[in-house]
């Protein structure tokens, strides 16, 4: 089989893979899980652990950098491994947290194992923000709203002027930003504001920002936001 299986394994509960994905993962050989090069931790392994024994576990570590030769080195080394090992006739699993399709790690590789003429296919997982609206039990959209999901690092004015289009915002990567979303609570008239830090993992944190303390919240690696605005 000249594919690897791209698997989104939801936010944390290993409970949220889909059927598709949990077959997928119990019949490959390998299961190739990210690892951050800074972390000694992989999310992605916390999620498997229960599911794929240890000896069918291969680690990707990727750099946490902007240096374009550091990612194009360790991107086009991870592609031509997962096409070696295919060539192999083994059945590859690569896997990433939530959603493939929302801000993976994933898209640095698929145009590389095109390129090398490995296909994929996608099994979708659980985003990490719809975990988070349910968990606080509030929609992300009733009838006749919109949302949009957008990255801290983009500037809190920007994300202010959103509000002038759209009900809800999802706030990514948040991580040491903690400075600006409280700036960008205090710049919008909300309804309500929560974060969640961690969902569904050891350590796991859910604040009402409405009612948090900027000083009160150290960092929040691993966060999502969800703003919506008063009406
Ligand atoms: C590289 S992106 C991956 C997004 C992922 N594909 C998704 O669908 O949610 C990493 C960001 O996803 C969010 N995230 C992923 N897992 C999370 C979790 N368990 N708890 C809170 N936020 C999470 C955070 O905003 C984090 O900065």
């Amino acid at each position: 089989m000249n594919k690897v299986f791209v698997i989104g394994l939801g936010a944390g509960d290993s409970g949220l893979i889909t059927l598709k994905a949990y077959e997928i993962l119990k019949g490959c050989d390998v299961v190739i899980t990210p690892k951050s090069k800074l972390s000694p931790r992989s999310v992605a392994l916390e999620i498997v652990k229960d599911i794929v024994e240890k000896d069918r576990i291969e680690f990707f570590n990727f750099p946490t950098t902007n240096d374009e030769g550091d990612l194009k080195e360790a991107y086009d080394r991870e592609a031509n491994r997962i096409k070696q090992l295919i060539s192999q006739g083994k059945r590859v699993a690569y896997t990433t947290i939530g959603d493939v399709s929302i801000y993976s790690t994933f898209n640095y590789l698929s145009e590389r194992l095109t390129h090398l003429g490995v296909d994929f296919e996608i099994v979708e997982g659980v985003p990490s923000f719809i975990s988070l609206a349910n968990r606080v039990k509030k929609p992300l959209v009733l009838k006749g709203e919109s949302f949009a999901v957008v990255e801290l690092k983009e500037g809190v004015d920007k994300i202010v002027r959103l509000f002038e289009l759209v009900d809800t915002v999802v706030v990514m990567k948040i991580g040491g930003r903690i400075r600006q979303l409280f700036e960008l609570i205090r710049s919008v008239k909300l309804e309500y504001a929560y974060l969640g830090s961690r969902l569904y993992l050891e350590g796991e944190r859910i604040i009402d920002l409405m009612d948090a303390k900027q000083d009160e919240i150290s960092d929040a690696y691993l966060s999502v936001a969800i703003l919506k605005r008063l009406k």
